[in-house]
């Protein structure tokens, strides 16, 4: 059924308190329930209680201490007859963890027992009205086997503990924050732990640990230091202070997303947890520290304050992207970080937004919550609210944070909520506002600027575009950032905020004499794509001048998406495209020998714009014509710069030890230096990359370097691919990179090698990370997944097939790239249209995976 946002209605009941006995086994676990219930004031009067359940029977149910027969199942949900205003009802149920390939629910991994509830895996522990805006307070027994579960933790503080007989031992939780069912966290297994201590802004002395399994121990150093820097960084930025006298965080090696964010009892994929420098990049330091950081600052913006429904999702994870963005910036430099993070908007969310699955960041309706765990509630939806901080300033935005943690503290509250206390803590008018709520596409800003005499005129003008099931858009408030810069000095008297907030507006600057140059959506200041008259010439004295580092950045991007459109769209004279290719050369031998530039900045200058942000710019792409043209001109560019990418791989290969930003840059555009090469001078890169492989003393060096080889034709590729795999078997993590790394590279072959890994003995379906990083990494390929007689697609299909029936959220995420048919050329589209009827045409598809098909049908 499909799920509306506008039918909510609060429960007919609370439930205060809740207690769980758990008898713990592998095979067989028992959990008995104690729910104390009372009618809810601002509910319906109601003779019976819902329970949800999934695949769940209930035992003994009792009511008020008596076994009781008024009840009865309904589909998977368990209905109880209550007479009176306030009662205990009991009952119990038995699942079995081994056999949960699912991961959602109490499932085994690795011989430990772990919980994921968000969004509706409580439902399959036990009955419960499992839904966000039901808060309880939460007392947890646990019993089991001492040698096979030695540590047994859940949410909250530990109050008591035991020994049984035979074996046995007990632990006793208790959380006194009252929480919705799905920050509910149980784990039991044999881990270790780093322990460290952090004294609160109030004094409180926390007790931290980080549990992983023995041999693990060793990595867990950089996480711990990640976790003390944010709950500082959190008192310090929002004033949050930690609320409980312990706080745990749990890695385990399955796991459907990046981690969770129980009441003090994180769970972690072990990707985000686990670091050193020989197994670990510099990319997975930051995010280690970033999802570190995302899950701990939930414990206020998600925990203390909640959602009231599904739909309200990205109210906690809008806000706490954007707190872990924030707190990134000022562990690692403002620039890099937003780039990156405009990056990963533009190749992922930008796509979601202009395809048959877009959604506003507060969706009106679902199926299956699961599929809205997306870049547009996660990622479009904190840049609504980053546009709220510019807009306000940094102070005025924390008067409104502080009057939305106070005024909704222990509440499940709504994204209305927190405009509202936008409005009257931070003192913006969010009218209009509100419209980035409701409407789903990314907007389109045109720009133009001229100049008359002493005056120079901006005009602006903006469409939503439509999207399914929203044919009619309004204009909606846009932030601008600009300057506009002297073309002889590269200055400017001050950057402007100008919100654009209709359908078209002209603005004046006085006391120009010669026409400016226009620098604009300054540190994208809005999630839009923006659409300049603007000569190349500008562009590229905006991309070697520009104050604003986004801006820089993004004068280079243009640049080259402009030429790359050009060529594929053809046409084009031949010298116009080595005009083209020669001024961008121009530009990116600044950008490479520029002294003045610090390292991590030119990595990502040099960055090419990718595959999907390109064929975002086209109304409908050829994947193939796109990787050629891109090729051509790292190709190009590799040639006019031979010397210099040489040079600067070089020198950085001299300072490229170490973790401190210098050598951390150095190792960035060491490996971007031969990215270019290897489509110039393939022989040349293979020499150069076998031999940063060979010196490799971080994974960032070893790893960039097989990336290189892993496309290239040369024998060194298989000597390298070797060689690593036997260095690391049994290193789950970096095993996880020698699958992907195979499986995303340009060769053209990599069909044939995906095929191969598929067999390959440490090739896992069960395992999320293993079928992510051959799979997923798999869906960049142009020349795999894109080939051009459909054989990537429907390998695709079939992995989505054989995987729903194992893990239907996983299988669901593998939809959205054969979704994207509409915007590709018809003969590819056409194919990647047939696999999606092909699943479709299959009876007992997983409510996840129907509904992306169904969707992406349209
Ligand atoms: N709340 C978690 C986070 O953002 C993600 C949980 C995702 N769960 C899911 N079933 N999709 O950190
Ligand atoms: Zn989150």
């Amino acid at each position: 059924p499909l799920i509306r946002r506008e039918d909510y209605r609060p429960f007919d009941w609370l439930v205060p308190e809740i207690r769980l006995d758990f008898t713990l086994g592998l095979e067989r676990t028992l959990v008995v329930a104690t729910l104390k219930v009372e009618r809810n004031p601002n509910g319906e009067p109601a003779s019976e209680i819902r329970l949800n359940g999934d695949g769940l029977t209930p035992l003994d149910v009792t009511v008020d201490g008596h076994a009781s027969n008024s009840w009865r199942m309904e589909g998977s949900d368990l209905l109880v007859d209550l007479p009176g205003d306030a009662h205990e009802i009991r009952f119990a149920t038995e699942i079995a963890p081994v056999a949960n390939s699912q991961l959602m629910g109490l499932y085994a991994s690795n011989g430990m027992l772990c919980t994921q509830c968000e969004a509706e895996g409580f439902r399959r522990i036990t009955f419960f009205p499992d839904r966000p805006d039901v808060l309880s307070t939460y007392t947890v027994r646990m019993e089991g086997p001492k040698d096979a579960f030695p540590v047994l933790l859940s949410n909250g503080n530990r109050i008591a503990a035991g020994g049984g007989e035979d074996g046995t031992h007990w632990a006793e939780w208790h959380d006194p924050w009252p929480k919705p069912s799905y920050l509910f966290a149980l784990v039991a297994g044999d881990l270790v732990a780093r322990k460290d201590r952090f004294t609160t802004m109030s004094g409180r002395e926390v007790d931290l640990a980080i549990w992983v399994r023995a041999e693990d121990l060793d990595r867990t150093g950089h996480a711990m230091e990640s976790l003390i820097k944010s709950m500082k960084w959190d008192e310090q930025v929002f004033g949050r202070e930690y609320d409980l006298d312990q706080f745990n965080i749990v890695a385990v090696g399955d796991f459907n997303m990046g981690a969770m964010e129980n009441k003090g009892l994180n769970v972690f994929n072990t990707k985000y947890v686990l670091a050193d420098p020989e197994t670990a990049t510099d990319g997975d330091y930051d995010g280690i520290e970033g999802v570190i950081a995302h899950e701990y600052f939930h414990n206020w913006s998600g925990n203390r304050v909640t959602c009231r429904d599904w739909f309200q999702l990205s109210l906690k994870e809008g806000f706490t992207v954007l707190r872990d963005q924030l707190f990134s910036q000022d562990m690692q430099g403002e620039a890099v970080k937003r780039i990156e993070d405009v990056r990963l908007l533009r190749s992922v969310q930008f796509p979601e937004d202009s395809g048959p699955l877009a959604h506003p960041i507060r969706p009106d309706s679902f199926r299956e919550i699961g599929n809205f765990y997306t870049s547009t509630v996660y990622n479009k939806g904190a840049e609504v609210i980053r546009m709220m901080r510019t807009m306000a300033g940094p102070e005025r935005f924390r008067e409104g944070t502080d009057l939305y943690f106070g005024r909704h503290d222990g509440e499940a509250a709504t994204c209305e909520d927190f405009i509202r206390a936008m409005e009257d803590g931070a003192g913006l008018d969010l009218a209009q506002f509100r419209l980035w709520y409701s409407q789903a596409g990314t907007p389109k800003v045109e720009v133009s600027l001229a100049h008359e005499g002493e005056a120079a005129t901006l005009t602006l003008r903006q469409t939503v575009p439509v999207t399914p099931g929203q044919p009619d858009k309004q204009p909606m408030p846009i932030p601008l950032r600009l300057a506009l810069l002297d073309r002889e000095t590269g200055r400017h008297n001050g950057e402007q905020l100008i919100v654009l907030d209709k359908p078209e507006q002209v603005h004046r600057f006085e006391g120009f004499a010669a026409k400016p140059v226009l620098s604009v959506n300054r540190g994208f200041s809005a999630p839009v794509a923006i659409e300049r008259v603007i000569d190349s010439d500008d562009l590229v004295f905006l991309a070697k001048n520009d104050d604003d580092a986004f801006a820089r950045y993004e004068a280079m991007q243009e640049l080259i998406v402009g030429h790359l459109v050009a060529v594929v769209e053809g046409g084009l004279d031949e010298r116009v495209q080595d005009a083209a290719r020669s001024s961008i050369a121009e530009v990116m031998r600044v950008i490479v020998t520029d002294a003045a530039l610090d390292d991590s900045m030119r990595g990502e200058l040099m960055m090419l714009p990718g595959q999907t942000y390109i064929a975002e710019q086209l109304t409908v792409a050829d994947p193939g014509a796109i990787h050629a043209a891109r090729e051509a001109l790292k190709g190009w560019l590799a040639k006019s710069l031979e010397m210099e990418l040489v040079a600067l791989h070089e020198r950085a290969s001299g300072i490229s030890s170490g973790m401190d930003r210098a050598a951390r840059g150095a190792r960035k555009v060491k490996t971007q230096a031969l990215v270019f090469l290897a489509a110039g001078n393939p022989e040349l890169a293979e020499r150069m990359a076998a031999a940063q492989y060979d010196a490799a003393d971080t994974m960032t060096d070893r790893q960039g370097a097989l990336m290189v080889l892993a496309g290239l034709a040369g024998p060194q590729r298989t000597h390298k691919l070797i060689d690593f795999y036997n260095r690391f078997q049994g290193d789950a993590l970096v095993i996880d990179k020698w699958f992907s790394l195979q499986a995303g590279s340009l060769h053209p072959h990599v069909i044939e090698h995906v095929h191969a890994l598929a067999q390959h003995p440490d090739f896992n379906i069960k395992n999320p990370n293993r079928v992510r990083s051959l799979y997923m990494a798999f869906t960049g390929t142009p020349l795999g997944f894109h080939a051009a007689d459909g054989e990537g697609y429907r390998m695709i299909a079939d992995l989505i097939l054989a995987l729903d029936p194992i893990n239907a959220s996983t299988a669901a995420r593998f939809v959205p790239p054969l979704g994207r048919w509409r915007r590709i050329e018809p003969g590819r589209a056409a194919l990647m249209r047939g696999e999606l009827e092909r699943i479709a045409a299959h009876a007992d598809l997983s409510r996840d995976t129907f509904e992306q098909v169904t969707r992406s049908l349209g």
